[in-house]
């Protein structure tokens, strides 16, 4: 991984022409993106309806955990070119290019996603765009919804047609977003008009001159190829999965197993990490989005295959309780269990339908007495999912613990040494839940080892 400070440098100075920038949305990715904007030399502002959000960004306070973002944020703000508001007043007035990059989280009522954030930065902003001006929408959308966009902007906007649209959808991973800000490895745009991608070439000159591919496409393509990328990449975690499934009828070894097909180049190793699955506020929502987008447009067959790709994935938390009582001789009620890992994924706080945070809760649903640890996600979980206990201190949540579960893969989790952990726990059990740990020093530490997908683990 590129360092924050390297990014910054090779990114910053070469402008020619520096822009007055919107962002409209400062979560995990309209934050990362201003903050970029303005170290490769714009003038930024970003907006937020969360008035606390804002006043927390501006003054270099995140209000959620991202590597190098602080790094990010303290340099954009050091420029002078970077501040925030929740005025559209002083938005609209501002910007030449404004970003949309706004939420579209799963609806309460179906596996459709929720617009409604969409709609209302297009009804709050659109009104007062008086002057000809570029809007980029970056927001993971169904496709349709930027044609949508596109059309009620000319309708209410007193600019009317001269107020453009683009779709530029943006493929950050949480834990690497700062990087795939300055140097993304692709920068997609649907436009209706070659001269909008020009421009949106120029906002982007610093980032494209680093040399990744930049795609024009029209609008229904661009909102498309981010749904495709999802599902591809959640398909590609599911399928690993199901071998795993298949590795643990047979003896298998799913890990050997997806490191033998990765050295086939059409195939590839990245994304077949086998374990809990995916989790998060983008594959899953994204996934059942699209599915509900597709019966929408009646080609729902064309997609049927991924109500099979989010089965699988949430049979692994089933799979994963299952061991856990297995390795408790068959009873969880009263056993003390102990949880490394909340968030999602490693270098995130994000505890959105995180893998970890479901199998803890059904655990304490199920009696045992729970107790996780996670380095920076704890906040969140305890707000979020009251029950489990959660503790600062893996030692403290490992202590006199009959079964030890391991699922999410920290840095510090896979770095505890399993002599040391085995003297703090009662019974020595460990359920490796995203195959990382050393199976055979855990083993050889007198641990009973069991891991997703690798039934002879640590034997
Ligand atoms: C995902 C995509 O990777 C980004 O490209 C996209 O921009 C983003 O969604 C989005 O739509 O905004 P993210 O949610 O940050 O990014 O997380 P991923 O790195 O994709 O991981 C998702 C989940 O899959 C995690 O729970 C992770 O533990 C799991 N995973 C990942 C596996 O179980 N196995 C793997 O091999 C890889």
């Amino acid at each position: 991984m590129t360092s924050t400070s390297d990014l910054i440098a090779r990114t910053s100075g070469s402008l020619e022409r520096p822009r007055r920038l919107t962002v409209v949305g400062c979560g995990y990715l309209g934050s990362v993106h201003a903050a970029a904007m303005a170290v490769v030399g714009h003038d930024v502002v970003g907006f937020d309806v969360d008035a606390d959000k804002i006043a927390r960004l501006a003054k270099n306070d995140p209000p959620f955990y991202e590597p190098g973002l602080d790094e990010l944020l303290e340099a954009a703000l050091a420029t002078g070119r970077l501040r925030f508001t929740s005025s559209y007043d002083e938005a609209a007035e501002h910007g030449e290019v404004h970003f949309l990059c706004v939420g579209t989280p799963q609806r309460a009522d179906s596996n459709a996603a929720d617009t409604s954030y969409v709609e209302s930065a297009v009804e709050g902003l659109g009104p007062l765009l008086d002057r000809p001006c570029l809007v980029v929408g970056k927001s993971t959308v169904p496709v349709g919804l930027a044609e949508q966009v596109r059309d009620r902007l000319a309708e209410i906007a007193p600019a009317g047609a001269g107020v453009r649209l683009a779709w530029s959808p943006e493929f950050t991973r949480e834990g690497f977003a700062v990087q795939d800000a300055l140097e993304p490895d692709r920068v997609v745009v649907g436009v209706d008009r070659q001269e909008d991608a020009d421009e949106l070439g120029e906002v982007l000159a610093p980032v494209l001159a680093l040399g990744m591919p930049y795609v024009v496409v029209d609008l229904a393509t661009a909102q498309l190829v981010k749904n495709a990328a999802n599902a591809f990449l959640a398909t590609k975690i599911s399928f690993i999965n199901a071998m795993a499934e298949l590795c643990e009828a047979t003896g298998a070894d799913v890990v050997a197993l997806a490191d033998a097909i990765g050295h086939d180049a059409r195939i590839g190793r990245r994304f077949l990490q086998a374990g809990l699955g995916f989790g998060g506020g983008c594959l899953p929502k994204d996934l059942r989005g699209f599915m509900a987008r597709a019966e929408e447009l009646g080609v729902d067959q064309a997609l049927a295959f991924l109500r099979e790709v989010d089965d699988i994935n949430l049979r692994r938390r089933r799979r994963a309780v299952d061991m856990t009582t297995e390795l408790l001789g068959g009873t969880v009620e009263g056993a003390r269990v102990a949880v490394l890992g909340a968030a999602f994924k490693p270098d995130s706080d994000d505890i959105r339908d995180s893998p970890a945070l479901d199998v803890a809760t059904t655990l304490h649903e199920l009696g045992a007495q729970v107790r996780v640890t996670d380095p920076k996600a704890l906040d969140n979980a305890r707000r979020s999912r009251p029950g489990p206990d959660y503790v600062d201190d893996v030692r403290e949540a490992v202590r006199d613990a009959d079964v030890v579960l391991h699922l999410t893969e920290w840095k510090a989790f896979r770095a505890l040494d399993p002599v040391e952990l085995g003297d703090l726990v009662a019974h020595k059990r460990i359920l490796d839940g995203r195959n990382v740990l050393d199976a055979a020093a855990y083993a050889a530490a007198g641990w009973q080892v069991r891991a997703l997908g690798r039934p002879n683990a640590g034997r």
